[in-house]
């Protein structure tokens, strides 16, 4: 199967032009002004933008959590990423007790392998950090194709601050990447307890007690561990412009520690968790919605590479059943998470490029490029001959109004209900097959459950 796209504007991170783009197969074959290949399927693609497909470094489908499972599984999940124009997704894969790296990851491929539409690929998290577990990071960098590894601060399934030093220094020297939920455990604790007593269980609270002071303070330690061993971390769902500015401060003495945010942070703000009838339970995610006014210093840190990437922090969970199963009356009891996946593309356009806070090219680079070369994907991540056919022709200009009823991922509402979106995916190629387009007033689904296939990826290569 071959397809020409014709005189779309060709967006880089490092510039944009009008032009073509040849696919053959499942690769980029040619790109460039008036090419003149014969091709089964010709696309104008004037008036549109011809992006690379986005990359979702941080995803949880299928995953138990919190006494029950976050709701998308590796079909439903995809097809939402597909249909919103994200072709590539990196998942997190819970290790159990007793496993090795290598049990996590062939048991999450077998959940996966057979369902996913797009590729992908895993992260694994840590959560029983033995001894041969950290020998085995050298195999999961090299062999296994997961040069990146998951470290939650906060939870039950924690690690303690001598485990994250050895997990640092093992990566360090095998090209691995720690991934940090940067949260300090205690201090949410503590104001956990101090709410309990006062009967403060609303989910405001929940706010209240991931306190940014508790995000503050784990990004500090966690580059100070950082800067001891000479190691990187990146750090995920980055929710904060405290939190922010430490990363920064730690950047400006030379440590290696990138970060993350996700469209929620940048756009969505804590007055939510005040939305009547309980509503606020919908945006009950770790860390929390924060202060409206923090918000533009996040729009300025991804505008001048503080932040190096936007992920969803994809985690769905019903707000009738699954939300309220055991938290009506007990915000610590209310899974945590919210759906994202299928909104991150249309989100960031609308908000960030129509809205003049990043440029096009930087929204390319944030969602695609810089996302590729962070988690080692060579394959995928830009238009460029070489590269994965992973293709979004889009159109800047069509409307859409956000309703959990017109996307695919499988939960009952959407943080976005409601907001008018400037720009849509009109076609979305996954290594060069149509897996979604434009269709009435809606994206629809056109591609192929099984197709998606899991990606090796590359151990860390400097950033
Ligand atoms: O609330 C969140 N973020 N849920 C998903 C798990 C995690 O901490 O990333
Ligand atoms: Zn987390
Ligand atoms: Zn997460």
């Amino acid at each position: 199967m071959s397809v020409l796209l014709k005189k779309g504007l060709i967006v880089t991170s490092a510039g944009s032009y009008t032009g073509d783009v040849y696919i053959d197969g499942d690769k980029i074959k040619a790109v460039g002004i008036d090419l003149q290949y014969k091709a089964d399927e010709v696309v104008d693609a004037a008036g549109k933008y011809i992006l690379p497909g986005a990359i979702d470094p941080h995803t949880h489908l299928a995953m138990p959590f919190m006494g029950t499972y976050s709701q998308d599984d590796f079909k439903s999940g995809t097809i939402a990423a597909a249909c919103g124009g994200v072709t590539s997704i990196v998942d997190f894969d819970l290790q159990q007790k007793g496993e090795s790296l290598l049990d996590a990851i062939e048991r999450k491929k077998g959940i996966a392998e057979g369902k996913a539409v797009i590729d992908f690929s895993f992260h694994p998290a840590i959560l029983d950090c033995r001894p041969d577990v950290i020998d085995e990071v050298k195999k999961a960098a090299e062999e296994y194709g997961t040069p990146s590894f998951k470290v939650f601060l906060f939870y039950d399934f924690r690690l303690n601050d001598g485990e994250m030093i050895k997990l640092l220094v093992a990566t360090k020297k095998y090209g691995g990447l720690v991934q940090v939920h940067a949260e300090n455990f205690y201090m949410i604790q503590h104001l956990n307890e101090v709410f309990e007593e006062q009967g403060k269980l609303s989910p405001w609270y929940h706010a209240k007690a991931h306190t940014v002071i508790a995000e503050e303070e784990a990004i500090d330690r966690a580059a100070k561990m950082v800067e001891m061993t000479g190691s990187r971390i990146y750090i995920v769902h980055l929710s904060s412009e405290q939190g922010l500015q430490k990363v920064r401060m730690a950047r400006d003495r030379g440590i290696n520690i990138y970060a993350e945010t996700c469209p929620q942070y940048l756009t969505l703000d804590e007055e939510r968790y005040n939305d009547p009838d309980w509503n606020g339970a919908k945006y009950v995610m770790s860390p929390p919605l924060r202060p409206r006014e923090g918000q533009e210093a996040l729009w300025i840190g991804l505008r001048n590479g503080d932040l190096q990437v936007v992920a969803t922090d994809h985690c769905p969970f019903d707000f009738h059943g699954k939300k309220d199963m055991n938290g009506k009356d007990d915000y610590k009891k209310i899974p945590n998470g919210a759906p994202g996946i299928e909104t991150l593309l249309m989100v960031l356009h609308t908000e960030g490029v129509v809205k003049g806070r990043i440029s096009l090219e930087r929204m390319v680079d944030v969602l695609s490029t810089g996302t590729a070369r962070m988690f080692g994907l060579k394959d995928k991540g830009a238009i460029a001959v070489g590269k994965d056919a992973d293709i979004v022709v889009f159109d800047p200009k069509q409307k859409f109004m956000i309703s959990h009823k017109k996307l695919h991922m499988n939960v009952d509402y959407n943080p976005w209900e409601g907001w008018e979106m400037t720009g849509m995916p009109y076609i979305v190629y996954s290594r060069g097959r149509r897996v979604a387009e434009w269709s009435g007033d809606q994206v629809k689904f056109v591609g192929e459950a099984g197709r998606g296939k899991f990606v090796k990826r590359m151990p860390f290569q400097g950033f």
